[in-house]
């Protein structure tokens, strides 16, 4: 349809490897609209009559209704061509030919990903809230359960199964905040900048941009065809947002091995052996770690693409679509599934307080301690309590509490210290996993009273992000719905 210079149909071929129709089903039903609101503007503008307007949003309704009507065969370069040819068909030449006044193909594209994305964002938002909130929700019921915390994944200090729960919550707000940020940049419209330097024909870019729900315009026509930084952007949040989900997944998957048996995977979301009967794998988990890597592919590619590239649309950029459709699904797939598995989590306290109980964890409270009430120097401190973890070791991994008064009062003459050794012992022995979490007294530690606190804030701001997201959702339905109500009116119109 396009082929005014070029003579004759393009080698098929070379159609199938330029076309981009398998990528375009995801912004059909914006390209739908976007039509509307460009035809119901150039029919403001006087540049089309009433009946050529109808005729031209009768066709894209019917469309709308029934996509099926554009498979009729013939093979096209795009969903653009698709739309285009088939509104003329059934417009006729005359009206239908006038759709695509005052506009090119590359404002269009862009116009219908930004469309697409900023719907992917407020949904994605809107998942990323339900996840917190069940994570939050977990993190209430688990504040007083001691279990170790890792550093180089060898036992550090003894904490909570909640402090990690909202350790993931807080990581999560900032990915969510990320991306509604993202989405200020992306709710703009590039439409009227044309193929790249905008038109002679009056039209006007603020009645479309109202009309489709964006906030302003991209004003600049080079920029608005040409930049795809917004859309990177978007990758760039998401592939933050997946190594945050990959290491949920990862902590996650090493707690619900035997040796740590922490957590165990509702049978619903584990998968099995076709061969070891005994299995529950946590594949659902290993696939969320996995998708970080496709994420990140996905915003390396798109780096790749537009690097080196020149201003004004280049074919290039038709090449970005796979890859940022690719990096919502597997980012939506894998918050839905991680939302699914906090929920129906179960929690092996007990394992937990064992593991606390036997760890040398609660090393560092003890020497603490010795500051504290003892007034020993910090490194003083920690040179004993290291000896009596050496002694506790050697006595076949004892724990600390379990040394007795002479082990004690030998580590203590080894390290020339004046210590009373029985003082040492009653502080060992209160020195308890659950009194170490009641100790720890500083912002943002475990400590059950600290940990509420946080609870109670991010649920404060959970609901303002809430409450953001749905206006903004509103604002794009009613925009929608408003436009799809003047298309009925002019339709009606006599
Ligand atoms: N299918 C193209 C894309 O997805 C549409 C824009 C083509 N524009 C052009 N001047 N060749 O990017």
């Amino acid at each position: 349809m396009y082929r005014s210079r070029p003579k004759g149909n393009l080698d098929k071929d070379v159609l199938n490897f330029l076309s981009s129709m398998k990528d375009d089903d995801p912004i059909l039903h914006y390209d739908l609209v976007g039509s509307q609101a460009h035809s119901i503007m150039l029919y403001e503008m006087g540049h089309l009559t009433l009946t050529e307007l109808q005729k031209i949003l009768k066709s894209l309704e019917e469309i709308k209704e029934n996509p099926i009507v554009l498979a009729d065969g013939e093979e096209f370069e795009d969903i653009h061509e698709s739309i285009e040819s088939y509104v003329i068909k059934k417009a006729g030449g005359d009206a239908g030919g006038k759709m695509h006044t005052a506009r090119s193909r590359n404002d269009q594209v862009i116009l219908d990903i930004r469309m697409k994305v900023r719907d992917d964002i407020n949904n994605l938002c809107l998942a990323l809230a339900n996840l917190i909130e069940s994570l939050l929700l977990k993190a209430e019921e688990y504040k007083d359960i001691p279990m170790p915390m890792y550093t180089h994944t060898q036992q550090a200090q003894i904490g909570t199964f909640s402090h990690f729960l909202t350790s993931y919550t807080d990581a999560l707000f900032r990915d969510m905040e990320r991306l509604y940020i993202a989405y200020g940049r992306i709710n703009q419209s590039p439409l009227g900048a044309c193929a790249i330097g905008g038109t002679s024909i009056k039209i006007d870019r603020k009645m479309t941009a109202e009309l489709l729900g964006f906030d302003s315009v991209v004003r600049n026509s080079i920029d608005a065809t040409s930049s795809r930084d917004a859309l990177i952007e978007y990758v760039g949040t998401l592939s933050v947002l997946a190594t945050t989900l990959g290491r949920v997944a990862e902590d996650f998957i090493l707690w619900s091995t035997s040796e740590f048996g922490y957590i165990e995977l509702a049978d619903e979301q584990s998968s099995t052996s076709s061969a070891m009967p005994q299995k529950k794998n946590p594949d659902p988990l290993e696939l969320v770690r996995a998708k970080s890597g496709s994420v990140i592919g996905s915003l390396v590619r798109i780096l790749c693409t537009v690097k080196g590239l020149p201003s004004g649309y280049s074919r290039d950029l038709q090449d970005l679509k796979p890859a940022i459709w690719q990096a919502t699904t597997a980012i939506s797939g894998s918050i839905k599934v991680m939302e699914k598995v906090v929920r129906s989590i179960q929690v092996n306290k007990g394992r937990m307080q064992d593991a606390a109980k036997n760890s040398y964890a609660i090393s560092l409270d003890i020497a603490e301690q010795l500051v504290a009430r003892k007034g020993l120097a910090f490194r003083t401190a920690h040179k004993i309590v290291g000896s009596l973890v050496e002694e506790a070791v050697q006595k076949g991994n004892m724990p600390l509490a379990m040394l007795g008064a002479p082990d004690i009062a030998q580590v203590v003459k080894k390290q020339g210290s004046q210590l009373d050794a029985d003082e040492l012992m009653q502080i060992i022995k209160e020195v308890t996993p659950v009194k170490s979490l009641a100790l720890r007294s500083s912002l943002g530690s475990p400590n059950p009273k600290e940990q509420e606190e946080a609870i109670q804030l991010s649920i404060r701001s959970l609901s303002g992000f809430k409450t953001g997201i749905q206006k903004r959702i509103d604002k794009v339905d009613t925009a929608f719905k408003s436009l799809s109500d003047s298309v009925q009116e002019y339709l009606r119109t006599s």
